[in-house]
């Protein structure tokens, strides 16, 4: 990445379609307006007076924070249990009977899971964590599909004290393997597949592969889920059904300190190795339960559905901690959002009475390609607040979740954060903050976020766009990079001395509302012009005729760089070279003439990784007509191929 000029990236795309909280939201909401300027007169004492109220002690802290950069202490002194914490208490105060979770596998079974069952079930999965040798400290790898076992597998790990490191179900043996080997996880618990698509995920075979070559895993934990024959090793593997069932179900709860390692996740870095990035218990437990609270305005009543995978540290805050923290409903769904018909969500939401939806651009733009007849064939009147996470979300995909699934009626939180951050970080609350489509709106009461140039000088607001920087620690983040304290120092502390250097590129507007505009290794240089690509592609599905767009540089001899756009269409429009002309000048007249693709290239699909991020490196490729790099990380290997044998056969419009 280049920084040596100013302005770091314009500024270009405007959004002034303002949404207030409406009043009867309002009225009830769980944050009140002073807490701001509480959090902000004293974060500490802020989080000090969240961690009485919400979290149960052992035995109680004795300093708050402390901070000697880059590392951050929270709560020191204290112990707790998280499982206890997440699950014991609320049975002991009377929430045997409530549900935890309600789950839906792909194929339409249910179950339904108490806090009570959840107890019963966590503690004897503990007591066969601890029969097949796991002890406090050692770490435990979980490779599994969608099904309740996975979050009662990450709880007894944490009741005993074992962290734990997920790996996504739809990871391949490869990446398995070296996060097994860089965790030195001693078990791995697994199942003999999942259900995606209608088709069975083999999931034992691949861990199989994976744990041949991580030498320090003693024993597989197999779940059966799907029934199909798999092989069983004797004397390492034992199925979940032979052991646990068996087991008892009183468990104690190992109390921890509160800065004990509760897990790894490594963030799945799309060029070097990944980074097994560290989150402790104490300051973890309390960033998430706050945030889930206050964001998502959490009700006792209320049925909420993150729609994430467990996998990624969304589901790991917003499916399993966060929530259950809180003793709240939860939706679990094993399987893909379009199975068997682009309405499972809908009719999901329908059937359970979801009031409160937190899922990901990507799913939302492209549940707006599918068109609104799909919502609109059900009764979606229960929800009352919405959510998006992951990437920036365009302002027109914004308006079409509130418009489309949230009947023109409920606030839509668009949220940042990071697997670093462990917590979200930017972020409106619902009963509070003026809702302005595309912005996340202001940091979360007691962060410190602010805008830099490369000479790390704060960026005005309404000034221009740089890199957005956290200037204060918080509890959730994260306490480094499993085993390469050099890595953790280098990537995020060592750009601007003291603070926390996000990667993202960001602009504050003169109200202050932050605009997130990508990694800014995406950041285009056309003439001269640092663009985001963001403001490009809001500009693009801005027009009626576009669902989804993804631009990127590609090297001109004229301007050093153009855009090249990707577009995908709603279903109900035709690619024309007569459309792609009125694009660019549609993305023209939005944000101005320095902006317009140069190229336009109509797609089915865009490659994008498992967790939805599009894949612009690999689009560069296309555009540049250059080899591919590594597609390991891709979800759907196909898509790159046919976009490229499109772009290759040369029907992408060449415009200038
Ligand atoms: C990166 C972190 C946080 C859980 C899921 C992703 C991007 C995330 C937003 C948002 C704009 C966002 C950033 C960030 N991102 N949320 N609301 N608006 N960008 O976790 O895989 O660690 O990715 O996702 O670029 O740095 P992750």
């Amino acid at each position: 990445m280049s920084m040596q000029s100013s302005p770091e990236i314009e500024a270009l795309f405007s959004e002034r379609r303002d949404f207030p909280p409406p009043a009867d939201f309002a009225a009830q909401s769980n944050a009140r307006p002073d807490i701001y300027e509480q959090a902000d007169r004293d974060f500490e004492g802020f989080w000090a007076a969240e961690a009485e109220r919400k979290l149960s002690w052992v035995q109680k802290w004795t300093t708050v924070l402390d901070w000697q950069l880059p590392y951050a202490k929270w709560f020191v002194g204290g112990k707790l249990n998280v499982a206890y914490n997440c699950v014991d208490r609320h049975v002991e105060n009377g929430l045997g009977s409530k549900v935890a979770y309600y789950w839906e596998g792909e194929p339409g079974d249910t179950r339904t899971l108490t806090y009570a069952d959840l107890q019963r079930e966590v503690n004897k999965c503990a007591n066969a964590l601890l029969e097949l040798g796991v002890r406090t400290g050692d770490r435990v790898g979980i490779y599994m599909p969608m099904i309740p076992e996975l979050p009662i597998a990450m709880l007894a790990c944490a009741k005993i004290g074992a962290p734990h490191v997920v790996v996504f179900g739809g990871f391949s043996a490869e990446a398995l393997q070296g996060r097994m080997v860089d965790a030195e996880a001693k078990l791995v618990i697994t199942a003999d597949g999942g259900n995606r698509r209608g088709k069975v995920v083999d999931l034992k075979a691949s861990a199989d592969e994976a744990v041949a070559g991580a030498p320090t895993v003693e024993h597989m934990l197999v779940v059966q889920r799907t029934g199909h024959e798999v092989a069983m090793t004797a004397g390492r593997d034992v199925w979940w059904h032979d052991i646990v069932d068996r087991q008892s179900d009183q468990c104690e709860p190992v109390a921890v300190d509160s800065e004990h390692l509760l897990y790894l996740l490594h963030t799945s870095g799309t060029t070097a190795k990944p980074k097994g990035v560290m989150h402790t218990t104490a300051g973890y437990l309390l960033g998430i339960a706050t945030t889930h609270e206050y964001i998502f305005d959490i009700k006792p009543d209320d049925i909420y559905w993150c729609a994430a995978d467990i996998g990624w540290v969304t589901g790991h805050s917003y499916i399993v901690y966060g929530p259950l923290a809180n003793a709240t409903t939860s939706i679990l769904y094993e399987g893909a959002p379009d199975h068997p018909a682009p309405d499972r969500w809908w009719s999901i939401i329908e059937k359970y009475k979801v009031n409160i939806l937190y899922c990901a651009p990507t799913a939302i733009r492209s549940f707006m390609k599918h068109g609104d007849e799909w919502p609109a064939k059900h009764d979606l009147s229960s929800l009352r607040l919405l959510g998006s996470v992951g990437e920036p979300i365009n302002p027109e995909a914004w308006l079409w979740y509130r418009r489309a699934i949230g009947g023109d009626r409920t606030p839509v939180v668009d949220t940042w954060w990071q697997t670093e951050t462990g917590m979200i970080l930017i972020t409106p609350l619902p009963g509070i903050t003026t809702l302005r489509p595309g912005s996340a709106t202001r940091p979360f009461p007691g962060v410190g976020a602010k805008v830099v140039d490369a000479m790390g000088n704060e960026v005005a607001p309404g000034s221009g766009g740089g890199y957005l920087v956290l200037t204060r620690p918080w509890p959730a983040m994260l306490r480094g990079v499993y085993k390469d304290p050099e890595r953790y120092q280098q990537t995020y502390w060592s750009r601007y001395p003291g603070m926390y250097f996000t990667g993202d590129g960001c602009k504050i507007d003169a109200d202050g509302y932050y605009w997130l505009l990508g990694r800014v290794d995406d950041v285009m240089n056309v003439a001269g012009h640092r663009i985001s690509t963001i403001e490009v592609e809001s500009a693009l599905v801005d027009h009626p005729a576009v669902a989804e767009a993804a631009v990127v540089a590609k090297n001109d001899p004229v301007t050093g760089q153009a855009i090249f756009a990707f577009v995908i269409l709603r279903s109900s429009a035709q690619p024309s070279d007569a459309l792609a002309g009125e694009l660019r000048e549609h993305v023209g007249h939005k944000i101005g003439p320095i902006a317009r693709p140069k190229q336009i290239m109509f797609t089915p699909e865009l490659p994008k990784t498992r967790s939805g991020k599009i894949m612009r490196r690999l689009l560069r490729d296309i555009a540049e007509q250059r080899p591919l790099g590594d597609v390991t990380t891709l979800a759907d290997s196909g898509i790159v191929e046919t976009i490229r044998e499109k772009a290759q056969s040369s029907q992408a419009e060449q415009l200038v």
